[in-house]
């Protein structure tokens, strides 16, 4: 009995601590994704040089970190401690998954421009003027117009698709701190 209660004990502490260590991966991994994003949104303001293989990169490493791989980091009932996230999350999955797969393939998108463009930036690169950009928002993140499957839109377009990705997802799945 009591050995059978030390086993019990001890699964309840590695389950334990592997969720802390999700939370703390996840939180690490959404940094990252955030750094890479500032690297790019430089980029095309104009407040750092254009460089097509850096951006390809940064690009990159949002995309490794989109898609499925989110998902991993986000197992069942992971919230509470100091996470942000948000019990919903495992209510509605196919939508999370859904704005993580969306971040994935706009973040290919961007980087398969930087690539094609090493040196300078070109016109399929930027946004052209009137280009639709959903009925979505920053606050909302409601009713954006996420590119059909094979449509193409200029990496500028993309880039602003994958913020308003992060927007909708956080307006949806994660808890404001105060
Ligand atoms: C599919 C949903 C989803 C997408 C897409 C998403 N995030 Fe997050 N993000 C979350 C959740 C949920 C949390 C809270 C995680 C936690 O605290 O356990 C979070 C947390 C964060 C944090 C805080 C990390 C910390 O230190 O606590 C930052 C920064 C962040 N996200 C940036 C971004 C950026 C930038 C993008 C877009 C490029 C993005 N996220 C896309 C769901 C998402």
């Amino acid at each position: 009995m009591r050995a059978i209660l030390f086993v019990f004990l001890v699964l309840v502490a590695t389950a334990a601590a592997s969720a802390e260590g999700e939370v703390q991966q996840r939180q690490a991994m959404m940094k990252e994704i955030a750094e890479a994003m500032s690297q790019i949104d430089g980029m095309f303001r104009g407040q750092r040089p254009y460089d097509g293989l850096a951006l390809a990169t940064a690009a990159e490493t949002v995309r490794a970190r989109a898609g499925d791989a989110m998902l991993e980091l986000f197992p069942e009932a992971s919230a509470g401690n100091d996470s942000q996230a948000r019990p919903e999350i495992w209510e509605r999955p196919e939508e999370f998954a859904d704005l993580a797969g969306h971040l994935e393939r706009l973040a290919a998108m961007v980087a398969e421009a930087g690539r094609a463009n090493p040196d300078a930036s070109s016109d399929d690169m930027r946004m052209r003027p009137g280009t639709p950009m959903g009925g979505g928002s920053v606050l909302g993140g409601r009713g954006t117009a996420w590119p059909a499957e094979g449509e193409s839109v200029t990496a500028e377009h993309a880039f602003h698709l994958m913020m308003e990705t992060c927007a909708s997802c956080h307006s949806s799945f994660r808890l404001r701190r105060d």
